[in-house]
């Protein structure tokens, strides 16, 4: 595996710590890699209204996106699952609105699945308000 793909898992599991989650007992951490080679990291924050809660992915591409990050090399999600997890729909849009690039899922047991973001969710923004990348 990739370097950069370990140091996000590390930096995905701390986060993974902070995880608030008192529903679904369930704890996910995530890092991001900016183009400019800096790690933000984010973990699950659930809420009694279930819908409100929001995923690990997501918080953390927020906390890049708050420092002025805007393009991405790699998002690492990592959760206590059998098999490395998949990122749920929404977050495949988020991710997708700040472009293509890797993504890396894996287990607190180290199995690991390897995609990207266009590979999730293929022609996230075809067609849509016939935007230019906006990054
Ligand atoms: N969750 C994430 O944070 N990321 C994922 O990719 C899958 C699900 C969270 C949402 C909720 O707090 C808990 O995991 C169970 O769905």
């Amino acid at each position: 595996m990739k370097t950069e793909f370990e140091t996000l898992i590390a930096a995905a599991l701390e986060a993974r710590k902070r995880a608030y989650a008192p529903y679904s007992k369930f704890a996910v951490g995530a890092a991001v890699l900016s183009d400019d080679g800096e790690v933000f990291t984010g973990c699950n924050v659930e809420n009694l209204s279930f819908g409100l809660t929001l995923c690990a992915e997501r918080n953390a591409l927020a906390s890049a996106v708050a420092t002025g990050q805007r393009k991405f090399q790699a998002l690492a999600v990592v959760a206590d699952s059998r098999e490395p997890i998949s990122p749920c729909g929404a977050c495949r849009q988020v991710m997708a609105e700040f472009g293509d690039y890797a993504l890396v899922a894996a287990t607190l047991g180290g199995d690991v699945f390897e995609s990207t973001v266009e590979e999730l969710l293929p022609r996230a923004r075809t067609g849509i308000l016939d935007l230019q990348d906006s990054r």
